[in-house]
């Protein structure tokens, strides 16, 4: 069914971007009525609400909403608000840039640990001169989890690199050059396989601990893992404890279960971890206005927006 052609009333509440949203916006959508979370505005006209970080409650004042966008392309933090409408869409970003960046991070995770950077930076603290055998690129295994947007990019990448790519997925994906494996019944046999692990899955009921010590415990003895995707996904402790037993051989982390890491957590001074603060990809304001708008205009016309979020799998 054709929505009527009234201008559409967006309401933008992205944390400390508001006002370089805003200006994205007006410059996209002419005809629109745009406001950020500051300024004046009637909750019950709004028909989109573009959110990042929204405050608490903000979204039960807003009665007349057609379409909900997340400003990133996890939409954990929308659909973790309890006062979010059943009826009301969401969409995500996908890609939006952010595929390009997730590969810059992921091949530099990568070869720090194919290339033994890891521990040429231990040896460094100690004033050690020990050269180590260099690893062939081909016989080091890399295990892509999910292979949406972002994952089947780096997955790809990673193989060009020369790189012996798999991926795990919910359902099946075939990929050039990329060994594919699906559902949970499989995890344990993919883990099997990685020396070095990549989780960019989307945080749901299902993925929340899907790293745990028993799956961790699969993978094989000085595997290495990267997550980049959110850190709930990872048990922590049980991470920790594989680390220090010796079974990983190190971890490169741009997520954690709190953000910012507190300052007392025991991820940032280990030995054998890597810490980012939750920068592998941002979002590029151009690219993602430019979706929104071609999703505001497919909702107009009665098509299905792309990017929809399936409530029940959560992302
Ligand atoms: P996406 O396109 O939705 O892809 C998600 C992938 O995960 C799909 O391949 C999906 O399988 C798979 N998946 C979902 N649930 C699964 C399950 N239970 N078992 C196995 N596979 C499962 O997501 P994306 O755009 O690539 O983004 C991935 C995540 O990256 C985001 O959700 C966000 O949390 C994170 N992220 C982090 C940053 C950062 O700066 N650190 C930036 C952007 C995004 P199917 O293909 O079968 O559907
Ligand atoms: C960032 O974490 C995103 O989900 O886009």
């Amino acid at each position: 069914m054709t929505r009527a052609t009234v201008p559409p009333k967006i309401l933008i509440a992205a944390a400390g971007a508001d006002d370089r949203w805003k200006k994205a916006m007006v410059e996209r959508l002419t005809d629109a009525k745009i406001f950020t979370q500051h300024e004046n505005y009637d909750p019950a006209t709004i028909t989109h609400a573009l959110l990042w970080k929204q405050p608490q409650g903000m979204l039960k004042s807003l009665t007349g909403l057609q379409a909900i966008f997340s400003l990133g392309a996890g939409v954990d933090h929308v659909l973790a608000t309890p006062s979010l409408p059943t009826d009301v869409p969401v969409i995500r970003l996908q890609d939006a840039g952010m595929a390009d960046q997730m590969v810059q991070y992921h091949l530099y995770a990568a070869l720090h640990f194919m290339r033994d950077f890891d521990i040429y930076a231990r040896q460094q603290a100690k004033a050690d001169w020990i050269q180590h055998d260099v690893a062939r690129i081909s016989h080091c295994r890399v295990g892509v989890m999910g292979l949406g947007a972002l994952g089947a990019a780096v997955a790809t990448a990673l193989t060009r690199l020369g790189f012996a790519v798999s991926g795990w997925s919910r359902t099946m994906k075939a990929i050039d050059g990329i060994t594919t494996f699906a559902g949970s019944e499989t995890l344990n046999e993919f883990l099997g396989q990685c020396d070095i692990l990549i989780c960019l899955l989307p945080r749901t009921p299902e993925t929340e601990g899907v790293l745990n010590g028993n799956s961790l415990s699969h993978l094989p003895k000085n595997a290495a893992v990267i997550n980049a995707a959110r850190g709930a996904i990872i048990v922590e402790a049980d991470l920790l404890r594989l680390l220090d037993t010796g079974h990983l051989r190190g971890a490169f982390l741009d997520v954690a279960a709190t953000e910012p890491l507190p300052e007392n957590h025991p991820f940032w001074d280990h030995p054998k971890i890597r810490i980012t603060p939750h920068i592998a990809a941002e979002t590029r304001i151009e690219e993602s206005v430019d979706q929104i708008a071609d999703n505001i205009a497919r909702m107009t016309r009665g098509e299905t927006p792309s990017g929809l979020v399936d409530r029940m799998s959560g992302y």
